[in-house]
């Protein structure tokens, strides 16, 4: 099989915003305790965080980090998790079924963000929560003291006001599984009312709008009338997106990410709709803030999937799909950090990474600057009558470094594609960088003792404005070429 890209620096689609690079660390599973945080771990520093973990943390490029959840947010009052650790009430956490300790609160977990080098965002609880809660999170966080709760921030040790700019109104309200599930119409006016209080105690926060999660009929409506209530206090609403091989149809998986890419095409068109009726005078961005492969570990498990080579290439194509739409997308976590659906697992001392880390090390580490458009002309396969293309494609220009990023997702089980690639004007460096994620077999996972799949690399020639490259089958590949 053959196919061609050219990549054109000059068309920029739009800068790519290093919180595309975000994550997310729910009280969930192991993914707090004995993930995050796991004071008798030998790994442990003396605040209790797993350094093992810190360090993945930075390795993989994480940019920004949501808390406490995904569900668990809609049930929790953050003022159980401060002050004296021995005096913290236990409480049944209704959204899984734990018992959560409440030894890791706002101090600890913006102390852990400090060390892991990530900006925090909190998303607060609008299940059953109240205003004054939301309110008064903010001045805890934010306020310089002198108030009743950035004193007793001050109490607790932290004098100076931690200045956590990113606020979630809420998670995943649209779905009747979240507790204080509501309609558009009735989350909208109590959000609203969240909103105006949080930005009043602080005018500097940005806030993200609880969009859609659920995708019945009224997904749609859900957006339009979160976004025309919410518009003018909101600089973010939300998409959550989680695919699986439920079919165990490879191709059908490699798709599924076509659905987010429309989802946000769709939600961009909304946004547009909103400012222009209600006249709203800044820019509103998507937070695709939950994102991920997710299908075979459920509560029992405590979520902890293992991840083979196929979920690999859909985080691949995930990431292309938020670069090609840079314009809109300027935040994207990946679901979630440690243990629980995540790219990193650890054992009482050992941490190991699964296959999903590497796609998301490369694009964090390399793919900064801009999202340029690039034209693509490939075989494709049908899939639900659709035509979807074989090679999964983004481009990015970093004008800073003059280095130009083609990624790539080969998503043919068993054919190389040999792509002629063509740089529009100006010539290519002699030499390029080859990434390679790949394995033998798509079904191959790594484990605590076996990395199988991991990131390879190769330099090879480049000669005027083109190169010839053959994408292995079932493959993902990053070439960065200097201009
Ligand atoms: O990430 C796991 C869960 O998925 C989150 O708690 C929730 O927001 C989503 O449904």
């Amino acid at each position: 099989l053959t196919a061609r890209i050219k990549v054109d620096i000059e068309r920029k689609i739009g800068g790519i915003d290093e919180n595309l690079y975000g994550n997310f660390t729910e009280h969930l599973g192991r993914c707090i305790y004995g993930g995050l945080y796991e004071p008798g771990s030998a790994k442990a520093d003396n605040q209790g965080f797993r350094t093992d973990v810190l360090n993945a943390t930075k390795e993989m490029g994480v940019s920004l980090v949501r808390w406490p959840g995904g569900n668990f947010a809609s049930g929790y009052h953050w003022m159980d998790g401060i002050g004296n650790k021995a005096n913290r009430p236990k409480r049944k956490d209704l959204a899984w079924g734990d018992t959560e300790s409440n030894q890791v609160g706002t101090d600890e977990f913006l102390a852990w963000s400090k060390a892991a080098k990530v900006a925090p965002y909190i998303c607060v609880n609008l299940g059953t929560g109240s205003l004054d809660e939301a309110r008064n999170w903010v001045e805890y966080c934010n306020a310089p003291t002198g108030l009743y709760y950035s004193d007793l921030r001050a109490a607790n040790g932290h004098p100076e006001p931690y200045n956590v700019q990113y606020w979630g109104l809420g998670n995943e309200i649209d779905g009747p599984w979240q507790m204080g599930h509501k309609n558009a119409e009735d989350y909208s006016k109590f959000a609203l009312e969240a909103a105006k209080l949080m930005k009043w105690s602080d005018d500097k926060i940005k806030l993200i709008a609880s969009g859609s999660s659920n995708y019945g009929s009224g997904w749609t409506d859900w957006n339009r009338t979160v976004l025309n209530s919410l518009g003018g206090y909101v600089d973010y609403i939300s998409l959550h997106n989680y695919v699986g091989n439920h079919d165990k149809d490879h191709y059908k998986f490699m798709a599924s990410t076509i659905f987010a890419e429309n989802v946000i095409k769709i939600t961009e068109g909304l946004i547009k709709e909103a400012t222009l009726k209600n006249k709203i005078d800044h820019p509103i961005y998507i937070a695709f803030d939950e994102y991920n492969v997710w299908y075979r570990a459920w509560n029992e498990q405590k979520l902890e999937e293992h991840y083979n080579m196929q979920d690999a290439l859909v985080i691949a194509s995930y990431l292309n799909c938020f670069i090609r739409n840079a314009q809109i997308v300027k935040m994207a976590n990946l679901a979630q950090l440690v243990n629980v659906i995540a790219p990193m697992m650890v054992t009482h001392d050992t941490l190991w990474y699964q296959t999903t880390f590497y796609p998301l090390q490369l694009f964090a580490e390399n793919c900064k600057g801009n999202s340029i458009a690039s034209f693509v002309e490939c075989a494709s396969y049908k899939n639900n009558d659709k035509d979807v293309p074989y090679l999964d494609v983004s481009t990015v220009y970093n004008d800073t470094t003059k280095e130009l990023m083609i990624n790539v997702v080969n998503r043919h089980l068993d054919k190389g594609i040999t792509t002629s690639i063509t740089n529009q004007f100006g010539n290519l460096s002699n030499k390029a960088m080859v990434y390679e994620i790949n394995s033998p077999d798509i079904m191959d996972e790594n484990t605590v003792s076996e990395q199988k799949v991991k990131t390879k690399e190769k330099s090879i020639n480049v000669s005027g404005n083109s190169l010839q490259y053959t994408f292995p089958a079932h493959s993902f590949t990053m070439i960065k070429i200097k201009m």
